[in-house]
């Protein structure tokens, strides 16, 4: 399962990207809203210290529009993948976009229909909000486990990037449906690292080192 790191903050990818953890980026409006800066120069920066998928969301409603700023946003680099909401006129624009051979993440996916109408519109990636359905006790790993099945059976070629990840745990759960990215803020990926019995362990084991006086270096 590939990395996304979800999060507009340049130091935070830097870290993990320096640990091989990095396959991607997921950006979105509050993200970037949270970061504080400029949409077109953070998504550059990031575009130009990560290689694989830049997500940038679009901020229009209407399909013209989006178009247009999709457009603007694939110019940023080649690594941009456009993100659209799953609405109708988000559907015409991936269509659009990914006929031009723009990379295209439909974005707010909350149901095994609208996964099918993305993957018919060419989209590269499906974004299926895990936590918010938990939020509202709808099971969010239920739903990557529908879109899998429904992928599978047909041979979509649209990779699920499994989104709104709130815990390690929605990690390792996504990586045995087979979703193909599961994208997640940078403190959720470094929790992935927490056992309580490592802790223990270690504990244990610097008791030993210091009662037997042992040293390496
Ligand atoms: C990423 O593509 C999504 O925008 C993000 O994971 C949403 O996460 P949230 O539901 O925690 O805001």
């Amino acid at each position: 399962m590939k990395f996304f790191v979800d999060t507009a903050e340049i130091d935070a990818i830097k870290e993990l990207h320096n640990l091989g953890m990095v396959d991607g980026v997921t950006t979105n409006p509050s993200l970037i809203a949270k970061s504080g800066r400029d949409i077109l120069e953070v998504t550059r920066e990031i575009c130009d210290l990560v290689d694989g998928p830049v997500s940038a969301e679009v901020v229009a409603l209407d399909a013209d529009t989006m178009l247009a700023e999709g457009r603007k946003l694939a110019k940023i680099a080649d690594n941009i993948a456009v993100k659209v909401p799953l609405t109708w006129a988000g559907l015409q624009t991936c269509k659009a976009l990914s006929d031009e051979g723009t990379m295209v993440n439909v974005t707010l996916c909350f149901s095994a229909n609208q996964a099918l109408l993305a993957a018919k519109a060419g989209a590269t990636f499906i974004s299926p909000f895990i936590g918010r359905l938990d939020d509202i006790n709808i099971d969010g790993l239920e739903l990557i486990e529908d879109i899998r099945t429904i992928y599978d059976n047909y041979g979509f070629e649209t990779q699920i990037l499994a989104a709104s990840i709130r815990s390690a745990n929605h990690m390792s759960d996504c990586a045995k449906i087979g979703a193909d990215v599961a994208t997640a803020p940078p403190n959720v990926i470094k929790a992935m690292a927490n056992h309580v019995l490592t802790d223990k362990g270690l504990a244990g084991f610097m008791a030993d080192v210091e009662k037997a006086g042992i040293k390496i270096l």
